[in-house]
C-alpha cells in the first residue's frame, strides 16, 4: 500500500482539495466513507502570515480526519517558509504546496500553476520549505503551463530532489483549467520521472476509471475531486470496486438527504448557522442531483436561512418520494465514467 513520510495509506484512494468544499466537515465525512487521506483547501500563505482569523479556520484539523494534509499557496520562498512553520503548529499529518490553480489572480502573482513555468525556481521553492518544517511536504502539479510548456516530469524531478514525500499530479494544463481530457499519459509519465509516490488525478468518476487509472499510469493512489460533490459515497464504491471487484449500488434519496443534514449540522457547529446555511446550499444541491422532482426543493432551500427549516424540508421531500425515496439514483457521469 502506498505511504507518504510515515503515512500508510488504507486505500489508494485520496480525496482531492477543492476550495469551498473540502472544509473540516466534509472532510470527515469523506474520511469516514473511506477516502484514505483528505486535504484542506488551498490556504494563502501570506493570509497565514498575517494571521486573519478567517484564514486560520481554514487550518484547524480534528483527530477524527487523520491522515490529513494542508495545502498551501504562494511564490516567495520566506513567505511560505513562515506560513509553513504556522501550519506545523495545527499539527496535519502533511502539507501540501499548490501548484496547480489557474485563477488569474493566484496566477499574475507567480503562484500556483504558474510555478509550473520554472521547474528549478519551484524545486528550490519547495526545497526551502522542506528544510524549515519536520512534516512530510507534498505538492500538487499540473501538467504543465500549455501545450508549449508541459514541464510535470522536470518539476517533478525538481520536486524529488527538493526532498517531497509525494506528488499528486492533475492531468491537465493551467490553460485547460478544468475543461477538456485529462492527459493520463502524462500522469505515466510523471511516476516514471521519479521514484516517490505520485498520485494521479483528473476524471476519476467511477470505481472503474480508478481501477483503469491505476493500472495504466502506475501511481501509487488516484485523487478524485469532481466527482466527489454531494457524492461522498464514491470512496466507499471505489475501494470496494478495487477490493472486491464488486460494484455498490449508488445511494438513494433517503440517503443522500440524511447526509446533507447530517452534513448540515456539521457545519452549523464549526462554523455556526448563518454560514453554514449559506455555504450548505451549493451541497444540497450537488446532494439533490439527479432526484427525481428535486429542482424545486433546491430553489426552495437558496432562500432559507435556519438549519432546522432545510433539515425539515429535505426531510419531508423523500418521504413524500414513497418507494422511489430508496432505489438508488444514476446519475449520467456516475453511469458513464471516463469512456475507455
Ligand atoms: C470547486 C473546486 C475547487 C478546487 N480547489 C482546489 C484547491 O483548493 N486546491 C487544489 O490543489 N486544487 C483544487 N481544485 C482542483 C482539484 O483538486 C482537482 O485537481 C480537479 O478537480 C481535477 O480532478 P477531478 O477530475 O477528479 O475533479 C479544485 C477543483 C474544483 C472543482
Amino acid at each position: 500500500m502506498a505511504t507518504i513520510g510515515p503515512i500508510k495509506l488504507k486505500h489508494p484512494v485520496v480525496m482531492a482539495p477543492m476550495a469551498g468544499v473540502t472544509d473540516l466537515p466534509y472532510r470527515l465525512i469523506a474520511r469516514e466513507q473511506g477516502a484514505a487521506l483528505v486535504y484542506s483547501e488551498l490556504v494563502s500563505a501570506k493570509g497565514i502570515c498575517y494571521g486573519s482569523r478567517k484564514t486560520l479556520k481554514l487550518l484547524e484539523t480534528d483527530e477524527a480526519e487523520r491522515p490529513v494534509g494542508l495545502q498551501i499557496f504562494g511564490g516567495e520562498a520566506g513567505v511560505m517558509v513562515e506560513a509553513a512553520r504556522h501550519v506545523e503548529r495545527f499539527g496535519p499529518d502533511l502539507l501540501d504546496i499548490n501548484m496547480g490553480c489557474p485563477v488569474p489572480k493566484i496566477t499574475n502573482n507567480d503562484e500556483g500553476a504558474a510555478l509550473m513555468l520554472d521547474p528549478e525556481r519551484a524545486g528550490r521553492l519547495v526545497g526551502q520549505v522542506v528544510q524549515a518544517v519536520r512534516l512530510p511536504v507534498t505538492v500538487k502539479i499540473r501538467k504543465g503551463w500549455d501545450e508549449n510548456h508541459v514541464t510535470a516530469p522536470q518539476v517533478a524531478r525538481e520536486l524529488e530532489k527538493a526532498g517531497v514525500a509525494a506528488i499528486a499530479i492533475h492531468g491537465r494544463t493551467r490553460e485547460q483549467f478544468y475543461t477538456g481530457r485529462a492527459d493520463w499519459d502524462i500522469i505515466r509519465e510523471v511516476k516514471r520521472a521519479v521514484d516517490i509516490p505520485v498520485i494521479g488525478n483528473g476524471d476519476v468518476a467511477t470505481p472503474q476509471d480508478a481501477a483503469r487509472m491505476l493500472e495504466q499510469t502506475g501511481v501509487d493512489a488516484v485523487m478524485i475531486g469532481r466527482a466527489a460533490l454531494g457524492d461522498p459515497w464514491i470512496f466507499r464504491r471505489v475501494t470496494h470496486y478495487l477490493d472486491t471487484g464488486e460494484l455498490l449500488p449508488m445511494p438513494t434519496p433517503r440517503e443522500k438527504a440524511e447526509m446533507a443534514v447530517r452534513h448540515l449540522r456539521m457545519a452549523v457547529g464549526f462554523k455556526g448557522e448563518p454560514r453554514a446555511v449559506r455555504e450548505m446550499r451549493k451541497h444540497i444541491a450537488w446532494y439533490l442531483k439527479g432526484v427525481p422532482g428535486s429542482a424545486r426543493i433546491k430553489r426552495l432551500v437558496q432562500e432559507m436561512t435556519e438549519a432546522d427549516r432545510v433539515a425539515e424540508t429535505l426531510l419531508e421531500f423523500v418521504d413524500g418520494l414513497g418507494a422511489a425515496a430508496d432505489e438508488p439514483v444514476e446519475t449520467p457521469r456516475a453511469r458513464a465514467g471516463r469512456a475507455a
